[in-house]
């Protein structure tokens, strides 16, 4: 069996939050976040959407666009740092509450950033060990319920919002997925993490609702991303023997619009190739790379057959990059 990646579907919450907004809650201009992150505005769910809400409208529109019914899913995987709850029940279980699937394998991945590729990964193994034929990946995070709005150093970077794809096992290996790196070094766990959400905090109530805030050590997390981020697309299309050149949509994590160039141009990629949605998204970790699949289905520029790069970098620190040739019908 062969895994193909057959649909997408992402959702987008209404309120956005613009640089200007943020002026006005810290010591920040526009000028300065466009310039060193590519920003512009973010989209933020509102207080009574949870992350599973957010999940189950992307993967409404993944199994429809996939021409499959719902129950015909066998297991959803929730890439996710922002769960509806922090320790159960998971927040793929209430996704399949949700979407009406009462006997389905589900459970949430932790990865930050990379969570989607990681998810891709995992439905993989199963599908091609022939465990299960139709996995539902879903990337749904509300970042703004884990973010400090007092913190410039973060509240500038992150938006909410959820991707979701269907990955189906077929016998033809004409659009399967290529391959898929994942890795992570916890060596460099210091650099991003929520230090007081859990069992590992010390000092902080863990209850309290700040317990989960993001923190992070922007710059030297940047200088790691463009040296992992580099170096693992390169390793990826050199062990597949294929050239940046026949990649149709290099779709990198949206973290940094910096970072995303630095990477690009290392790779030689043309602007056409590049997918950006890091001015209007934002930082949306584990729904970035779903979210920016869905923005190039949407304006028709994915089409069947046409081969993507995915690169991800996040907190773990964990990477992982993917070859994956479009299964579905374009738009
Ligand atoms: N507005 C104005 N000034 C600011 C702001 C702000 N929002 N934030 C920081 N500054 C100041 C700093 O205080 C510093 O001032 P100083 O020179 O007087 O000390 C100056 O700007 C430069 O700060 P740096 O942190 O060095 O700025 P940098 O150019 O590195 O940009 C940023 C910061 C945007 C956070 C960048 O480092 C970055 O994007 N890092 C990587 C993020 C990332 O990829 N994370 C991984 C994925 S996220 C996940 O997994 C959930």
């Amino acid at each position: 069996m062969y895994a193909v990646f057959r649909s997408i579907g992402a959702y987008i919450p209404e309120k956005i939050l613009t640089n200007s907004d943020l002026e006005q809650m810290v010591d920040t201009t526009d000028e300065w976040i466009f310039k060193r992150t590519g920003i512009k505005e973010r989209h933020i769910a509102a207080d009574n959407e949870t992350t599973s809400d957010l999940g189950v409208r992307a993967a409404e529109l993944a199994i429809e666009r996939a021409g499959i019914n719902s129950s015909d899913i066998d297991m959803l995987i929730c890439a996710t740092i922002s769960p509806d709850y922090f320790c159960m029940p998971s927040t793929a279980t209430i996704i399949a509450t949700k979407l009406g699937l009462d006997k389905v394998t589900s459970f949430d991945l932790s990865a930050a950033c990379t969570g989607f590729v990681y998810a891709l990964s995992v439905a993989r193994a199963f599908i091609e060990s022939g465990m299960k034929k139709n996995v539902l990946i879903v990337g749904a995070e509300k970042l703004s319920a884990i973010t400090d709005y007092t913190d410039r150093g973060t509240c500038i970077l992150f938006g909410d919002g959820a991707g979701a794809a269907v990955i189906s096992a077929s016998d033809d290996k004409t659009h399967a997925i290529i391959d898929i790196h994942t890795g992570s070094d916890g060596a460099y766990a210091d650099l991003l993490m929520s230090p007081n959400g859990g069992s590992g905090s010390l000092h902080d109530d863990p209850l309290k609702e700040s317990a989960c805030f993001m923190k992070m050590k922007g710059n030297e997390t940047f200088k790691v991303a463009v040296r992992t981020l580099t170096s693992d697309v390169v390793a990826i299309l050199k062990e597949n023997n294929i050239s940046s050149s026949t990649i149709d949509h290099f779709i990198p994590h949206q973290a940094n619009y910096r970072i995303i160039k630095a990477v690009g141009d290392a790779l030689n990629m043309e602007e056409r190739q590049v997918v950006l949605t890091v001015e209007k998204y934002g930082n949306t970790s584990g729904a970035s790379i779903p979210m920016a699949i869905n923005d190039i289905y949407e304006s028709g520029r994915l089409q069947h057959g046409d081969l993507m790069l995915l690169d991800a970098f996040g907190g773990g620190l964990t990477w992982g990059s993917a070859l994956v040739p479009f299964g579905g019908k374009g738009k």
